[in-house]
């Protein structure tokens, strides 16, 4: 047990390393090429095999892309953004951010998911004041100017007889996925956002006037913040979630 806790606490303190490790720049972080290269040698001896497993996967990430550690930075800049200038989103940018969503690998590649873009502002506040759950005051999201509408479309075998085969969710998987992409990307474009799963699926489908077979699983609110980006929420530590095995 202990063990476990103390490699896998090395390997996050590896990855860490390497994933903010600075290039060729010791004159902006003195000292820091060279505690890197400790920690590595340190983490080598201890746990030779893991340490060359990891640092082999993000050497070769670093080595063919410049974007590496900006997405390790983008990952942890990223924080649910709930207060939103009323100014608009251009809309070549929003569909920059959903061609993001787009690109999301899917089970079978059926691409369950679906997406509506509400802009109009009447149909905003519907959306708030009638298409989300009782007992958590979100009007905030009404304020956003746009919010997306994420649902799903399911394929027979995909999405309904394979599930009930593996007991694995494949579609909700999917959408999870995309909607990520779309926060990550809009997340690079210095937009908030804010996933909500607080919905009632069939008043929002009726607000946005999707066919029977499309289920809304959530939306997620897109602006630009209002306010500087909050503290970061606690995490679970590694140890505390993993298995090696
Ligand atoms: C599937 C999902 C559903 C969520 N639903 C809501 C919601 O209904 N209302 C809300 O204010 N935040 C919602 N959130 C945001 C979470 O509260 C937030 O991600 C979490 O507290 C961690 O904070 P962070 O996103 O700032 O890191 C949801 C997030 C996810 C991923």
């Amino acid at each position: 047990m202990c063990h476990n806790l103390a490699r896998s606490a090395i390997c996050e303190f590896m990855r860490r390393q390497l994933a903010c490790r600075p290039r060729n720049d010791a004159s902006t972080f003195p000292g820091s090429i060279t505690r890197h290269r400790q920690a590595m040698r340190i983490a080598l001896l201890i746990y030779p095999q893991e340490t060359a497993t990891v640092s082999a996967g993000l050497e070769s990430t670093h080595m063919t892309s410049d974007k590496a550690c900006g997405f390790a930075d983008l990952v942890r800049q990223r924080r649910s953004c709930r207060t939103y200038k009323t100014d608009a989103v251009p809309p070549e940018t929003v569909a920059r951010i959903l061609d993001s969503a787009r690109l999301a690998p899917s089970a079978c590649n059926k691409q369950p998911w679906r997406f509506a873009v509400v802009t109009d502002q009447a149909t905003r506040l519907r959306l708030v004041r009638e298409g989300l759950q009782p007992g958590i005051r979100m009007e905030w999201a009404a304020i956003a100017p746009v919010i997306f509408v994420l649902g799903i479309r399911k394929d027979f075998i995909t999405h309904r007889l394979a599930p009930r085969l593996s007991g694995v969710e494949y579609p909700l998987l999917d959408l999870g996925i995309a909607g990520e992409h779309l926060v990550l990307q809009a997340t690079e474009l210095g937009l908030g956002t804010c996933w909500i799963g607080w919905i009632r699926p069939r008043q929002v489908r009726r607000i946005v006037d999707w066919p029977g077979d499309i289920t809304p699983q959530a939306l997620i609110t897109l602006g630009w913040p209002a306010l500087p980006p909050s503290e970061p929420r606690p995490r679970l530590e590694p140890g505390d979630i993993t298995k090696w095995i």
